[in-house]
């Protein structure tokens, strides 16, 4: 309206706001998984954290698992951003992340214990203020809700118990306590502890909160985490107007566990999707850059819900235990199947990539017809859209194309001229199905990555 164009005007005549992003602005470099998880993007963010300075979460908590290994020593982290294991980076956790304190502290001291990597961590970490805390009775409480969901559905989620859907509840109900909460007053931070740990109770009759111990154990950690803890949106806002610098974020989960566009309600309880990273890091689309889609040259998914091209018979078995695919957080067996290229579109439509990183490809090397799923139906008719809902995704027909194999050892190979012929028409085939020509530069494979 013209009243609100004219005080805009008068804002910006009195000089008294921050011009918008400068072209000299620094952006964001973003890594995100574009399946259902597990897709390598510790491994991608290592790649690319080489020169940064700095490597941000903005979503989820340590329900994630990023496996780095560095001189043959393997880190594994779940709520740091595995970035930190580059001496030179700095870490974010933004607000968008989570936080279960002793989960943090026992990860960095594993780590620690392993290899040199990780060493004055706690120096090279910034927490943002706005990020909630995940109580040791919302992992409690993710464990009940599991079991009544068994109980009373015949099945459950097949969560991580990490506590991530109970903390992002009590978020939403606007009942959470944040990292400033836990940094400042203590004894106001024990009132609105013991408000919540008292509802928590009476929601779950069976769960036993000792809640002084909780509280000793909290004011510990408080003094612990209190130097690392800032203001996240400055902090990050600093670094983007600051000097040149190399900014990257490291997504966790994926687009297909994203809570608005995942197979719902088998998801997460964050946005993993890029909206997540404006939201999660208190930043503007513009300073967005790059966006990595991490890609497995095949599918896995952990736990239950939907997943039209995954293959129960011996391929399955075979991608499985060629691929290794156990989690990391939970050490569950991973399920296995083909590549979905609808899933990708989908994914594609909503994060709009500019690149994909393809990992995992020597998994196929001994595949004599690799089958690619490149469309759904129903009812004998093609659909352009991904369905939302679940019994419609568990009865869409899926239509496979079959390219011949390579039958060669690929795990060398590091660039795209490395590849056998066919191992190279399937990275094409891939490009070109996902319908954005190569020429123009949209889509380049990062690189061929092999993850243990
Ligand atoms: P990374 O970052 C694979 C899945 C869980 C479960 C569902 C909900 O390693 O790729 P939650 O504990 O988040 O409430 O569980 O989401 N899930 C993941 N699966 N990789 C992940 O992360 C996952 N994060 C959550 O298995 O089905
Ligand atoms: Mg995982």
């Amino acid at each position: 309206t013209m009243e609100h164009g004219g005080r805009m005007r008068q804002i910006r005549n009195g000089g008294s706001i921050s011009p918008a992003p400068a072209a000299s602005t620094n952006k964001v470099t973003v890594v995100l998984g574009a399946q259902w998880g597990d897709e390598g993007k510790g491994k991608v963010v290592d790649l690319l954290a080489q020169d940064a300075d700095i490597v941000c979460r903005c979503q989820g908590g340590n329900n994630a698992g990023h496996t780095v290994v560095v001189d043959s020593i393997e880190y594994d982290f779940h709520l740091l951003p595995s970035g930190i294991i580059n001496p030179k980076v700095t870490a974010f956790i933004g607000n968008g992340v989570v936080i279960h304190l002793p989960g943090l502290f026992e990860e960095a001291e594993k780590n620690c214990k392993k290899g040199q990597s990780l060493t004055g961590w706690d120096k090279r970490l910034t927490i943002s203020d706005r990020a909630h805390i995940v109580f040791d009775f919302h992992q409690a409480a993710d464990g009940i809700q599991e079991q009544q969901r068994q109980e009373q559905a015949g099945k459950n989620l097949g969560t991580t118990k990490k506590g991530i859907g109970p903390v992002y509840s009590s978020k939403a109900a606007r009942s959470g306590l944040r990292m400033c909460d836990l940094v400042s007053d203590f004894n106001e931070f024990s009132q609105r502890f013991t408000v919540l740990a008292n509802q928590y109770k009476s929601m779950y009759p069976s769960l036993e909160i000792d809640i002084d111990g909780e509280l000793n154990r909290l004011k510990v950690y408080a003094e612990q985490v209190k130097p690392m803890v800032k203001d996240g949106v400055y902090f990050i806002y600093e670094a983007l107007h600051g000097p040149r610098k190399k900014i990257l974020v490291e997504g966790a989960n994926a687009a297909l566990l994203d809570i608005d566009f995942g197979t719902y309600p088998f998801v997460t309880s964050s946005n993993c999707t890029v909206g997540g990273v404006c939201t999660g890091l208190g930043i503007p689309p513009q300073c967005i850059g790059e966006v990595y889609g991490v890609v497995k040259a095949y599918t896995t998914r952990v736990g239950i819900g939907a997943f039209p091209t995954e293959q129960n018979n011996e391929s399955g078995d075979r991608l499985q235990s060629r691929g290794r695919e156990f989690g990391v957080t939970t050490g569950r067996r991973r399920r296995c199947g083909w590549l979905d290229l609808t899933l990708l579109r989908y994914a594609h439509m909503i994060n709009g990539f500019t690149a994909l990183a393809l990992t995992k490809l020597d998994i196929l090397d001994v595949f004599a017809d690799i089958k690619v799923g490149v469309s759904y139906k129903i009812n004998g008719k093609t659909i352009p859209y991904f369905p939302a809902n679940q019994e419609v995704l568990n009865k869409v027909e899926v239509e496979y194309h079959i390219l011949p194999g390579w039958n060669t050892d690929t795990s060398n190979a590091r660039t795209f001229e490395d590849l056998p012929e066919n191992a190279k028409k399937y990275v094409l085939f891939i490009e070109d199905m996902l319908g954005i020509p190569s020429k123009n530069g949209l889509i380049v494979w990062l690189s061929l990555i092999r993850l243990m």
